[in-house]
């Protein structure tokens, strides 16, 4: 997904979303889940796309900031209505795996599938924010990590300035390691 078509998604789902002035999570929380997401999807060897697009729709759709059960399905069925009207180009499996990261993702257990696990794990690490350590026994992919992404994310929220800074760590995890030419 190229900069621009991220850029208009972004504005998409903000004109969509339920929260967008939440302190906990609105905007603040999806970029650092993205980030993280994206950093933990490179050390899994895994393509960074859907914990990308994860950050930005999983909480999108809360209608409050305590108890709401269905913000995730209704993140999922937003996922699905602009891949329907064209907002979102994603092709299957990532579209899928998209739509169930964001269902399920208030009630899953750790997983071994991914991306499911590094989208649950990009949220729970993001934990601190709202006073809570993130127990390592909820997480799904510790054991490929080599950055401590608990300890990582502690200061995060309310430190990334812009969704230019998200796009361009997933950029940088997209690059080939070694460039055509550079042996
Ligand atoms: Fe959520
Ligand atoms: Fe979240």
């Amino acid at each position: 997904m190229g900069p621009d078509d991220f850029r208009e998604l972004v504005d998409l789902v903000e004109a969509r979303s339920t929260n967008l002035s939440s302190a906990c999570h609105g905007p603040e929380h999806w970029k650092c889940v993205a980030f993280v997401g994206v950093g933990i999807a490179q050390e899994c060897g895994h393509d960074t796309l859907v914990p990308l697009l994860f950050g930005l729709f999983h909480d999108a759709m809360r209608m409050n900031d305590h108890f709401d059960p269905g913000h995730g399905p209704r993140a999922g069925e937003l996922v699905l209505e602009l891949a329907g009207t064209g907002g979102l180009s994603l092709a299957e499996p990532a579209l899928a795996d998209l739509f169930e990261a964001c269902k399920v993702h208030t009630r899953a257990d750790p997983t071994e599938r991914l991306p499911l696990g590094i989208c649950l794990d990009a949220d729970r690490v993001n934990l601190w924010r709202v006073s809570i350590r993130p127990q390592p026994r909820y997480l799904s992919t510790r054991q490929n990590w080599t950055t401590d992404w608990i300890e990582l994310a502690r200061p995060l929220h309310g430190t990334i300035d812009s969704w230019d800074e998200v796009y361009e760590a997933y950029a940088a995890a997209s690059r080939p390691l070694h460039p055509e030419g550079d042996k």
